[in-house]
């Protein structure tokens, strides 16, 4: 009972710490409620992509937790090789439990069949 109590107090800390991360490092580009940029779908002039959401409308949702550690950590080049992107590199900005508390958050935000069809990327 306890130890369940202190696994949910620890959760909701993590999410909490990931939402502050999340305003500081990650919404002037992804937003400050996860909608993107806009257009996030048309490569501009310059051949990049827009911020995508993070929301369910995205597709942050349909890449397992190792991936989305990989792109936040090193940038989309991490699981697409030689990928340019306008996605920075977080390595040495934040630290690996900074960038999975942020990644909780952006998770605590998605509905029930989003985070279920996510949870099904981590097993394969
Ligand atoms: C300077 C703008 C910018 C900032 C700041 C930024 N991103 Fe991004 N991010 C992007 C862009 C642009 C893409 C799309 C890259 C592409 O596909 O070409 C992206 C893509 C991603 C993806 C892949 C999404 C998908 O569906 O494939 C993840 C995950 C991600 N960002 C996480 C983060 C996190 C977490 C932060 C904060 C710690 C952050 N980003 C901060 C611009 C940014």
């Amino acid at each position: 009972m306890a130890a369940a109590v202190l696994a949910t107090t620890q959760h909701a800390l993590a999410e909490d710490h990931g939402r502050a991360l999340y305003m500081e490092h990650c919404a002037s580009c992804h937003g400050a409620n996860l909608e993107g940029q806009p257009n996030w779908k048309t490569r501009q002039p310059d051949g990049l992509l827009p911020a995508p959401p993070h929301d369910a409308s995205g597709h942050t949702w349909h890449h397992s937790d190792e991936q989305l550690f990989l792109i936040t950590k090193k940038g989309v080049a991490a699981i697409v090789k030689n990928y340019w992107s306008a996605m920075p590199a977080f390595e040495g900005v934040l630290s690996d439990d900074e960038i999975r508390d942020v990644l909780a958050f952006i998770k605590s935000t998605w509905p029930q069949q989003e985070r279920e069809f996510q949870e099904g990327r981590n097993r394969q």
